[in-house]
């Protein structure tokens, strides 16, 4: 899809720090947005009042997602392994049933994902997600798992979808179009350090990058040792 088809978006989880950056970056581009959030969330987008409508309730309704995703020519989702009530996994079902056919689908979540099992994790990388999902799951806070699942189902699905995997986020300035490879281990990823606003803006910049459909982009900022020691000439790095 070219960008002067990509008019309106909708972004589900627009409350967020990653969510604002996204509407940001959205509505720079021109786009009409439609942003999706708890109810109790909805005065965090106030710096975007009249520039963006909002649909307020819980991201894993799908009454909520059918309304919120009418009309739209890509959705972005914010996963989110929060609760114990399965709201990542219930979040990707409803965008992937009642967005329309054909729509740019970019969902959110970090390394920890694996599409095809040839990721290389370090040791502490691995111990570290494996104490967050216990810790989580004791505390009933935190469901990994779902987040697994939620990704499972995109995968499986034959919509146009990217998964775009985060690595550890950082606050600042934007330093431009992160790098990304297919797997982790990889060199150019060793940096593992994301400006959020750049993480955002690869997430709305995928909505038009149709080499980007079914892929599951690991990103790295490109301001990062490991990504200017990698500098092919080439934004991308996919191997
Ligand atoms: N944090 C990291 O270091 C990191 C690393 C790699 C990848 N990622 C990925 O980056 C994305 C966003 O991460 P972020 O750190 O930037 O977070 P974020 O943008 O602040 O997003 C948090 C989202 O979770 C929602 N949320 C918070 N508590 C919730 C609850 N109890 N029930 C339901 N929803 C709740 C928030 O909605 P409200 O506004 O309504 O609270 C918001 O939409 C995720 O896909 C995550 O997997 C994060």
């Amino acid at each position: 899809m070219g960008t002067e088809r990509m008019k309106k978006v909708c972004i589900v989880g627009a409350s967020g720090k990653l969510g604002q950056y996204m509407v940001r970056h959205a509505l720079d581009r021109g786009y009409e947005v439609v942003g999706v959030c708890r109810e109790r969330s909805v005065p965090k987008l106030a710096a975007f009042d009249g520039r963006m409508t909002i649909v307020p309730g819980p991201t894993n309704d799908p009454e909520v997602i059918r309304r919120a995703v009418a009309g739209c020519d890509g959705v972005l989702t914010v996963l989110v392994p929060w609760g114990v009530k399965q709201y990542a996994s219930g979040t990707a079902q409803a965008v992937l049933d009642h967005a329309r056919p054909g729509a740019r689908l970019v969902f959110s979540c970090g390394w920890h994902i694996t599409r095809d099992g040839k990721d290389r994790y370090s040791r502490t990388f691995t111990m570290g997600v494996r104490i967050a999902a216990l810790l989580g799951k004791l505390v009933r806070a935190v469901e990994i798992d779902d987040q697994v699942e939620a990704c499972r189902r995109v995968f499986a699905g034959d919509t146009r979808w990217t998964v775009v995997r985060g690595s550890t986020l950082e606050e600042g300035d934007s330093q431009g179009l992160p790098v990304w490879s297919r797997h982790v281990g990889d060199p150019v990823l060793a940096g593992n350090l994301t400006r959020r606003v750049d993480f955002a803006l690869f997430m709305v910049q995928a909505l038009t990058d149709d080499a980007l459909i079914h892929e599951a982009p690991a990103i790295v900022g490109c301001r990062t040792p490991s990504a200017l020691a990698h500098n092919t000439g080439n934004p991308h790095d996919h191997g």
